[in-house]
Protein backbone atom coordinates (compact mmCIF):
# COMPACT_ATOMS: atom_id res chain seq x y z
CA UNK A 1 0.00 0.00 0.00
CA UNK A 2 1.04 3.28 -0.92
CA UNK A 3 1.07 6.40 1.71
CA UNK A 4 2.39 9.80 1.65
CA UNK A 5 3.60 11.02 5.07
CA UNK A 6 4.98 15.10 6.05
CA UNK A 7 7.95 14.12 8.28
CA UNK A 8 8.86 16.23 11.25
CA UNK A 9 12.01 18.31 11.82
CA UNK A 10 12.43 15.07 14.44
CA UNK A 11 12.74 12.68 11.55
CA UNK A 12 15.69 14.43 9.79
CA UNK A 13 17.81 11.20 10.61
CA UNK A 14 15.48 9.24 8.30
CA UNK A 15 16.00 11.29 5.62
CA UNK A 16 19.84 11.93 5.72
CA UNK A 17 19.39 7.84 5.71
CA UNK A 18 17.81 7.78 2.50
CA UNK A 19 20.29 10.20 0.80
CA UNK A 20 23.00 8.72 2.18
CA UNK A 21 21.82 5.52 0.12
CA UNK A 22 20.60 7.10 -2.89
CA UNK A 23 21.68 10.47 -4.21
CA UNK A 24 24.18 11.97 -1.19
CA UNK A 25 23.42 15.03 -1.45
CA UNK A 26 22.95 16.81 1.77
CA UNK A 27 25.10 15.88 5.01
CA UNK A 28 23.33 14.91 8.34
CA UNK A 29 23.46 18.75 9.27
CA UNK A 30 22.40 19.79 6.07
CA UNK A 31 19.38 17.92 6.74
CA UNK A 32 18.63 19.46 10.05
CA UNK A 33 19.19 23.01 8.86
CA UNK A 34 16.78 22.06 5.93
CA UNK A 35 13.77 21.39 8.06
CA UNK A 36 14.34 24.63 9.78
CA UNK A 37 13.95 26.95 7.06
CA UNK A 38 10.82 28.90 6.29
CA UNK A 39 8.09 27.53 4.34
CA UNK A 40 10.05 24.19 3.89
CA UNK A 41 7.39 20.77 3.81
CA UNK A 42 9.12 17.40 3.55
CA UNK A 43 6.65 14.81 2.03
CA UNK A 44 7.92 10.93 2.36
CA UNK A 45 6.31 8.46 0.12
CA UNK A 46 5.75 5.03 2.34
CA UNK A 47 5.52 1.54 0.30
CA UNK A 48 3.50 -0.45 3.13
CA UNK A 49 5.63 1.10 6.18
CA UNK A 50 8.88 1.85 4.28
CA UNK A 51 10.08 5.30 3.52
CA UNK A 52 11.20 4.79 -0.69
CA UNK A 53 11.52 8.36 -1.41
CA UNK A 54 11.41 11.83 -0.23
CA UNK A 55 10.36 15.09 -1.76
CA UNK A 56 11.79 18.64 -0.02
CA UNK A 57 9.64 21.70 -1.26
CA UNK A 58 10.17 25.23 -0.20
CA UNK A 59 7.14 27.81 -0.78
CA UNK A 60 7.90 31.24 -0.32
CA UNK A 61 4.38 33.04 -0.89
CA UNK A 62 3.05 32.02 -4.36
CA UNK A 63 6.02 30.02 -5.53
CA UNK A 64 7.31 26.91 -4.44
CA UNK A 65 10.47 25.23 -5.03
CA UNK A 66 11.87 21.62 -5.25
CA UNK A 67 14.81 21.49 -2.99
CA UNK A 68 14.75 17.46 -3.12
CA UNK A 69 13.41 14.68 -5.16
CA UNK A 70 14.52 11.10 -4.70
CA UNK A 71 13.32 7.45 -5.16
CA UNK A 72 15.16 4.87 -3.86
CA UNK A 73 16.96 2.96 -6.42
CA UNK A 74 15.61 -0.05 -6.03
CA UNK A 75 11.84 1.28 -6.26
CA UNK A 76 12.73 3.63 -9.28
CA UNK A 77 10.73 2.97 -12.94
CA UNK A 78 7.87 1.66 -11.18
CA UNK A 79 5.61 4.93 -11.16
CA UNK A 80 6.48 6.29 -7.38
CA UNK A 81 8.16 9.44 -8.75
CA UNK A 82 5.30 10.08 -10.30
CA UNK A 83 2.87 9.34 -7.25
CA UNK A 84 5.17 11.47 -5.44
CA UNK A 85 5.22 14.69 -7.78
CA UNK A 86 1.57 14.82 -8.62
CA UNK A 87 0.54 14.34 -4.86
CA UNK A 88 3.28 17.68 -4.61
CA UNK A 89 1.09 19.42 -8.10
CA UNK A 90 -1.83 19.13 -6.27
CA UNK A 91 -0.75 20.40 -3.04
CA UNK A 92 0.44 23.58 -5.07
CA UNK A 93 -2.69 23.99 -6.83
CA UNK A 94 -4.86 24.10 -3.67
CA UNK A 95 -2.31 26.22 -1.72
CA UNK A 96 -2.85 28.58 -5.10
CA UNK A 97 0.71 27.95 -5.81
CA UNK A 98 1.49 30.25 -9.34
CA UNK A 99 5.32 28.49 -10.48
CA UNK A 100 6.65 25.78 -9.10
CA UNK A 101 10.68 25.79 -9.57
CA UNK A 102 13.68 23.41 -9.59
CA UNK A 103 16.82 22.92 -10.45
CA UNK A 104 18.76 19.66 -12.42
CA UNK A 105 22.16 19.15 -13.70
CA UNK A 106 22.30 18.88 -17.60
CA UNK A 107 23.66 15.34 -17.21
CA UNK A 108 20.94 14.04 -15.53
CA UNK A 109 18.73 12.39 -18.49
CA UNK A 110 16.68 11.05 -16.36
CA UNK A 111 15.50 13.58 -14.75
CA UNK A 112 14.89 15.42 -17.48
CA UNK A 113 12.78 13.10 -19.18
CA UNK A 114 10.42 12.90 -15.50
CA UNK A 115 10.62 16.66 -15.61
CA UNK A 116 8.86 17.06 -18.89
CA UNK A 117 6.18 14.35 -18.57
CA UNK A 118 5.20 16.94 -15.68
CA UNK A 119 5.38 19.84 -18.15
CA UNK A 120 8.25 21.20 -16.55
CA UNK A 121 10.04 23.62 -18.79
CA UNK A 122 13.40 25.21 -18.84
CA UNK A 123 13.85 28.75 -18.03
CA UNK A 124 17.67 29.73 -17.47
CA UNK A 125 20.76 28.15 -16.83
CA UNK A 126 23.99 28.62 -15.14
CA UNK A 127 26.70 27.90 -17.01
CA UNK A 128 29.24 25.39 -15.09
CA UNK A 129 27.45 25.30 -11.74
CA UNK A 130 28.92 22.29 -10.68
CA UNK A 131 32.03 20.79 -9.60
CA UNK A 132 32.19 18.64 -12.77
CA UNK A 133 31.76 21.89 -14.95
CA UNK A 134 28.19 20.75 -16.27
CA UNK A 135 25.79 23.66 -16.41
CA UNK A 136 22.61 23.75 -13.99
CA UNK A 137 19.39 23.62 -15.77
CA UNK A 138 16.70 25.93 -13.81
CA UNK A 139 13.06 24.59 -14.85
CA UNK A 140 9.35 25.85 -14.07
CA UNK A 141 6.05 24.67 -14.00
CA UNK A 142 3.62 27.14 -14.27
CA UNK A 143 0.25 27.21 -12.64
CA UNK A 144 -2.71 28.06 -14.47
CA UNK A 145 -5.84 29.96 -13.04
C1 LIG B 1 13.99 11.11 -11.35
C2 LIG B 1 13.35 10.09 -10.39
C3 LIG B 1 12.82 10.84 -9.18
C4 LIG B 1 12.17 9.42 -11.14
O1 LIG B 1 11.48 8.58 -10.21
P1 LIG B 1 10.81 7.20 -10.68
O2 LIG B 1 10.00 6.67 -9.55
O3 LIG B 1 11.87 6.31 -11.22
O4 LIG B 1 9.89 7.73 -11.87
P2 LIG B 1 8.60 7.01 -12.51
O5 LIG B 1 8.73 5.52 -12.42
O6 LIG B 1 7.39 7.63 -11.94
O7 LIG B 1 8.78 7.43 -14.04
C5 LIG B 1 8.08 8.52 -14.60
C6 LIG B 1 8.66 8.82 -15.97
O8 LIG B 1 9.99 9.33 -15.85
C7 LIG B 1 10.76 8.86 -16.96
N1 LIG B 1 11.82 7.96 -16.46
C8 LIG B 1 11.97 7.50 -15.20
N2 LIG B 1 13.07 6.71 -15.13
C9 LIG B 1 13.58 6.67 -16.36
C10 LIG B 1 14.71 6.00 -16.94
N3 LIG B 1 15.51 5.22 -16.19
N4 LIG B 1 14.96 6.18 -18.26
C11 LIG B 1 14.17 6.96 -19.02
N5 LIG B 1 13.07 7.62 -18.53
C12 LIG B 1 12.79 7.47 -17.23
C13 LIG B 1 9.79 8.11 -17.88
O9 LIG B 1 9.22 9.05 -18.75
C14 LIG B 1 8.77 7.61 -16.88
O10 LIG B 1 7.53 7.32 -17.45
P3 LIG B 1 7.29 5.84 -18.07
O11 LIG B 1 7.75 4.85 -17.05
O12 LIG B 1 5.81 5.85 -18.30
O13 LIG B 1 8.10 5.80 -19.33
C15 LIG B 1 14.34 8.97 -9.97
O14 LIG B 1 14.98 8.47 -11.13
C16 LIG B 1 15.40 9.43 -8.98
O15 LIG B 1 15.19 9.41 -7.78
N6 LIG B 1 16.57 9.86 -9.51
C17 LIG B 1 17.68 10.29 -8.66
C18 LIG B 1 17.42 11.62 -8.03
C19 LIG B 1 17.18 12.69 -9.07
O16 LIG B 1 17.79 12.71 -10.13
N7 LIG B 1 16.26 13.61 -8.71
C20 LIG B 1 15.90 14.70 -9.56
C21 LIG B 1 16.92 15.75 -9.55
S1 LIG B 1 16.28 17.23 -8.86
Amino acid sequence: MISIKVLEPFEFELCFELDSNTICLWTRKQWEDEFNKPGVKVFAILLRKEIIGINVVQIIIDEAQINYFSIKQKFRRKGYGSYLMSYLIKQCESLGIKRLLLEVSETNSIAEVFYIKFNFLTVRRRKNYYKDGSDAVLKEKKFIK
